[in-house]
């Protein structure tokens, strides 16, 4: 397994759609171990294909790492939710950032596995906000998308500060 390098906020790919996945090759099946193994050194519970340079639907998650539960999600869908609720939330290519967004605390996901097995899940808690967050991903959309314009722009001169100094 190879170490991945995470885009981090700035970078084009983040924005980009991501295609369906549409035949699991043995070079899918590859990234999205090295997706894992880069998720888990980072360390993070949640990982999506344009983090690392590759627009394509897939994504990989452990939200609970020392159980090391993973799940890699293929073309995943969001079928059903339920319940918003308020949490703290943060993301690999956003070092240091950590902000109160409202997601739902139920859902059900459908995806695909790596053997091709259709699989839903009902996701709760934890789980459930790192597969909208995730997902997400998918559809270029970042977590700070979610904050009002004020908060965002805290950021992104933080971030500019941060690139000025070397440190993004
Ligand atoms: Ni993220």
């Amino acid at each position: 397994m190879t170490k991945l390098k995470i885009k981090k906020y700035g970078d084009f790919v983040l924005r980009r759609k991501t295609e369906m996945i549409l035949e699991i090759t043995d070079d899918i099946k590859k990234l999205a171990y090295d997706m894992l193994e880069t998720m888990y050194l980072a360390p993070g519970i949640g990982l999506a294909a344009p983090q690392v340079d590759v627009s394509l639907k897939l994504c990989v998650i452990d939200a609970d790492p020392k159980q090391k539960s993973p799940i890699v999600m293929i073309n995943p869908k969001i079928i059903a939710d339920e319940n918003k609720i308020v949490a703290g939330e943060g993301c690999l290519s956003f070092p240091g950032f950590y902000e109160d967004i409202k997601r739902f605390d139920n859902i059900v996901v459908k995806y695909t596995d790596l053997n091709e097995k259709k699989c839903e899940i009902k996701a709760q808690g934890l789980l459930a906000k790192v597969v909208q967050h995730e997902l997400d991903h998918l559809d270029a959309k970042l977590f700070i998308d979610y904050l009002p314009a004020w908060k965002r722009k805290v950021i992104e001169k933080e971030i500019r500060r941060k690139k000025k100094i070397g440190d993004w």
